[in-house]
């Protein structure tokens, strides 16, 4: 019997979101339309939308000593997140992340780890699927696997943002869930999918390509009128966790994943546009 349903090992920032009508060019400046601030990272974006989506959740990882670590750990507990192994690295920042998000709701995003890259690992719960991104070390997320696949867990990788990863990294991932540019910079499709069981590449608004077996199957898009793409990625990692430790198949909790990824565009900031699971539902029905 696990502890949770999903444990998420990960970061929390804050995003620091600047509209503008375009993105600028090298050495350009540009007067944007505003600015606001929003909870984020991928960690906790991630486990937030695990646990809307009706998990167990808790979130392994770390917050500086200011006020944005106390804002987010606040977030955590307002969510019914387990804070427990949520460390506090006092003489660190919490993570930032400075987006810039045009009118296509199309963004870029440049992220200072900050008290997510000082953490090191010291142990987690039991979870049934134990979930990981690439903005902690590469240390953590490794150590976090090598204990969840000894504790018979699934485990599953966003490899969000991109580094070329060791092999031995990638035997320790059941599930891998990148973008089409980051399976690129992980080498390509055959050379990431000789690791592992399940590659799901995600494609934005064209749904998502599943590889298993030798065989791929897609995973069909929703149509909805996007106005941020910020942390679709993540409501599709977290929400497919969730199902997968529910218990549904991979197909299954993929068609829900896709559907929870589509709803998290319509609204605007990361943690705040994670889908509820009865709305999920709702589109999936629709
Ligand atoms: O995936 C979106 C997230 O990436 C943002 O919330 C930002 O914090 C960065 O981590």
């Amino acid at each position: 019997m696990s502890d949770f349903d999903v444990v998420v090992v990960g970061s929390l920032n804050l995003d620091l979101v600047v509209r503008t009508e375009r993105h600028p060019l090298p050495g350009e400046t540009l007067i944007g339309r505003t600015y606001l601030e929003f909870a984020g990272g991928k960690g906790l974006n991630q486990a937030v939308a695990a646990a809307r989506s009706g998990a167990r959740v808790a979130l392994v990882g770390a917050v500086g000593g200011d006020h944005a670590g106390t804002f987010l750990r606040d977030i955590v507990r307002s969510e019914g997140i387990d804070d427990t192994w949520l460390g506090t690295i006092d003489d660190q920042p919490t993570g930032r992340a400075a987006i810039t998000l045009d009118d296509a709701g199309e963004n870029s995003i440049i992220v200072i780890q900050g008290a997510n890259g000082a953490f090191s690992f010291d142990g987690m719960p039991t979870g049934r699927v134990v979930l990981a991104q690439l903005e902690t070390s590469l240390d953590v997320v490794s150590q976090a696997f090598d204990l969840a696949r000894g504790a018979g867990a699934i485990t599953v990788l966003n490899p969000a943002p991109a580094v070329l990863l060791p092999g031995e990294l990638l035997d320790l991932c059941d599930v891998i869930i990148p973008n089409e540019h980051e399976v690129e910079l992980l080498g390509g499709r055959d050379a990431v999918a000789s690791h592992v069981e399940h590659l799901v590449v995600t494609l934005g608004a064209a749904g998502a390509e599943h590889l298993t077996d030798g065989s791929l199957h897609r995973v069909e898009p929703f149509s909805v009128q996007p106005v941020d793409t910020t942390g679709a990625g993540d409501a599709f990692c977290g929400s497919f966790s969730c199902r997968l430790a529910l218990g549904d198949t991979v197909a299954d909790a993929l068609r829900f994943a896709a559907a929870a990824g589509a709803l998290a565009t319509t609204n605007p900031g990361a943690v705040p546009s994670q889908p509820y699971a009865a709305d999920t539902r709702a589109l999936l029905d629709a």
